[in-house]
């Protein structure tokens, strides 16, 4: 008894004298966050929103191969407090200027003794949430080093409603799940992967706590670093980051003075705030370009649709088998339905000059194409060997003379090796031919094998070709990369990215449900634009590959396909279908022709994870506005005031709305379109139909 006696006072000692601890708060007070050491020296950090939990205590730390963790045995060696509030100008983007205001700590945090090791976490609070990053200073014993896994937590309060997406390491292509955090279960991912985890989601995770709070957790500026991840604790409602781990199962190489990504965590009482937030772009460096002048919004056509709808093919031959090297491909008998072919590219450059879109990819262009996908080959591709039937200096004069841009295609079919080792050369033929704009695309499984899309090597080439192609002048789409974490602030010429599932899967597969483009804007548009490759008239497709398109439909009415030019940001954006289909709706193509693709000025009107979308923008520059309604599969009617107007000024409204009976599944083509005078007093009466939508344009009257 005399010994337990002390030894509880001890214990009862420790636990009462605080562990070192900081609070902040953020500009206008909306949040707090405290961090603490617990009494092991574990780092730990806490979140509020008013007097609501948004964090329970959640540790922080990273563990390291070889060399003792930096989760516990720390003491603060210093704390640095500041504040920040200034104003930037995008160069493009949804708002002409972005004001970044936080307050900033920054804790260094020491280990003792032998092998111990000097970590910084760098908090910033901004009303809207919060940011934090891993920073590794030099020091002496840790200079290279190998991070084999982070142990950040986000501890949740609560069972949220939470829109996921398997935690699938080489794609974001699938639908949205809703349910609580304790049934999140994905097992269930496609074939491209290889390691699949019941538990594990992806970023931005969009969750909706029942006190009415909105969080959505993602990253910002992903440099060196793997893709973040996170493993539910169903149980617990308790959130672990996992990186993507490299081939040889580590998460990250680096190097002293090295940092991690920010972790973001974007808080607020009322959806339209969260999509307005700009907190992840402002965690991101300013760019470094100084003549920008060359990066152009832009709305572009494609030799692309009708690839995907079957009507014509990537490939030229129908040869299979072919080595890159040895194939003599103007000896190939052609199929006869190759889309790009010469007469064909310039029918879309004519549909484009015709009516002042800037461009037009064409896709299928070069060799390789016998045999791209599935294959896991390492030469497919070489980026510079156009099809016989596709005469590049004859099209380049052509497109020239008619002001129209060609965009360049670089489908690498995953292998990134191949594609580094021709990048240059690529770029020279490129630069020769008149190209500004490459779409880059990394279909299947990746070489150098047994790395994932997400994983950093691949990161890290990302990043490397948005900056090869910024030297170079040329604006850069790409598809199935790592989902955005900002970085077009750094690369503005790096205009959008695919990283989800687009409309494409409408053309091929069981589709997208009505929703799914309420949800994206939450989830994986946070962190950046999409090519979503909205504008398909002919909802119901025309089937000329019956096995493969027969029945398929887009999930949505036609005007719901205007409205995605609105609700979907993106400064590049396509008129996806066909020519042909757009010249049976000459009235309702004038939206996409009149849609601006950058912005002055943006209101998130009406907004609901999962269930409805209402924006409006104003045009750059410009008096004018676009507004974008959309719905999931239930029809609803909402009334919208134009109270953004300019008072004082009349404006005509041209709306765009579904037709009487239209339903996304019944009679999704019907469409009806009035013409009213408006001014900053009126309200307009939506009726959007299951699964529909409505556009508006809001010009003034002189
Ligand atoms: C998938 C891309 O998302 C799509 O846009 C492209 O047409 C095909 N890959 C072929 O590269
Ligand atoms: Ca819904």
């Amino acid at each position: 008894m005399r010994f337990i006696y002390p030894l509880f006072l001890l214990g009862a000692y420790l636990a009462e004298v605080p562990a070192q601890a900081q609070t902040v708060h953020s500009p206008s007070n909306k949040l707090t966050l405290n961090f603490r050491l617990s009494p092991s020296g574990e780092p730990t950090y806490q979140l509020q929103f008013g007097t609501k939990p948004v964090l329970k205590p959640s540790k922080l730390g990273m563990l390291l191969q070889g060399q003792p963790g930096m989760d516990q045995g720390f003491t603060i060696a210093q704390t640095d407090s500041s504040q920040h509030d200034d104003t930037w100008t995008p160069v493009w983007g949804e708002v002409k200027q972005i004001r970044n205001r936080y307050k900033e700590l920054a804790i260094t945090l020491a280990q003792a003794g032998q092998g111990g090791h000097r970590m910084v976490v760098r908090f910033r609070l901004y009303d809207d949430g919060l940011g934090f990053r891993y920073e590794f200073p030099e020091q002496p014993g840790l200079t290279y080093f190998t991070v084999q896994q982070e142990k950040t937590e986000f501890n949740l309060s609560g069972n949220h409603k939470t829109f996921w997406i398997p935690g699938d390491y080489d794609s974001n292509e699938y639908t949205y799940k809703t349910t609580r955090l304790s049934e999140i279960d994905a097992a269930d991912v496609t074939p491209i992967q290889e390691k699949s985890a019941a538990d594990r989601v992806q970023t931005p995770l969009m969750m909706k706590a029942d006190d009415g709070l909105y969080l959505n957790i993602h990253e910002a500026a992903l440099v060196n670093y793997p893709a973040m991840m996170l493993t539910v604790n169903r149980q617990t409602f308790g959130l672990t980051s996992t990186l993507v781990p490299s081939v040889t199962g580590a998460a990250a190489y680096l190097q002293t003075p090295e940092h991690t990504p920010w972790r973001t965590i974007v808080v607020s009482n009322n959806a339209p705030e969260v999509l307005a937030s700009k907190l992840i772009l402002n965690l991101n460096e300013p760019t470094k370009l100084t003549d920008t002048g060359w990066i152009k919004p832009q709305k572009m056509v494609g030799v692309w649709w009708e690839m995907h709808v079957n009507k014509s093919s990537w490939n030229y031959s129908d040869t299979g088998n072919l080595k890159l090297a040895d194939t003599n491909w103007s000896q190939l008998k052609p199929n006869g339905h190759h889309g790009a072919n010469t007469a064909n590219v310039k029918r879309y450059i004519d549909f484009a000059a015709k009516h002042g879109l800037q461009s037009v990819l064409v896709e299928g262009w070069n060799v390789g194409w016998e045999d791209w996908a599935g294959n896991w080959k390492e030469e497919v591709f070489d980026f510079v060997t156009p099809y016989p039937d596709f005469n590049v200096a004859e099209l380049q004069q052509y497109a020239a003379s008619k002001g129209i841009k060609l965009i360049m295609h670089h489908e690498t079919s995953g292998s990134v090796t191949n594609y580094e080792r021709r990048q240059d050369e690529a770029l020279r033929f490129m630069k020769a031919h008149g190209y500004d704009a490459v779409k880059t695309g990394y279909v299947g499984r990746i070489i150098p094998r047994g790395e994932h899309h997400d994983g950093q090597w691949m990161v890290n080439h990302y990043n490397r070709t948005a900056d090869h192609m910024a030297r170079q002048q040329i604006m850069v789409d790409m598809h199935e990369s790592v989902r955005p974490t900002g970085m077009h602030r750094t690369y503005p010429n790096w205009l959008a990215n695919e990283a989800a599932r687009g409309n494409e899967f409408n053309a091929w597969s069981e589709g997208n449900p009505p929703e799914h483009e309420t949800i994206l804007p939450f989830t994986r548009l946070m962190g950046g634009p999409m090519d979503y490759t909205p504008g398909i008239f002919q909802i119901q497709l025309e089937s000329w590959n019956p096995e493969r398109n027969k029945g398929r439909q887009v999930h949505t009415t036609l005007t719901k396909q205007l409205a995605l030019y609105v609700t979907m940001y993106s400064p590049l954006q396509m008129a996806a279908d066909l020519p042909e289909a757009y010249e049976k709706h000459p009235d309702a193509f004038q939206f996409i022709k009149d849609v601006a693709v950058d912005w002055d000025d943006t209101r998130i009107l009406a907004a609901e994870p999962g269930d409805f979308l209402t924006i409006a923008r104003q045009a750059k520059g410009k008096d004018e506005w676009y507004l974008g309604a959309i719905t999931d599969e239930n029809a609803r009617n909402q009334t919208v005031k134009l109270d953004f107007l300019k008072p004082g000024q009349r404006y005509e409204a041209t709306i765009y709305a579904d037709g009487k009976g239209a339903s996304w599944d019944k009679n999704p083509m019907a469409y009806q379109i009035r013409k009213l005078k408006v001014n900053s007093k009126s309200a307009l009466k939506l009726q959007l139909a299951a699964g529909g939508g409505t556009a508006v344009s809001i010009k003034p009257v002189k």
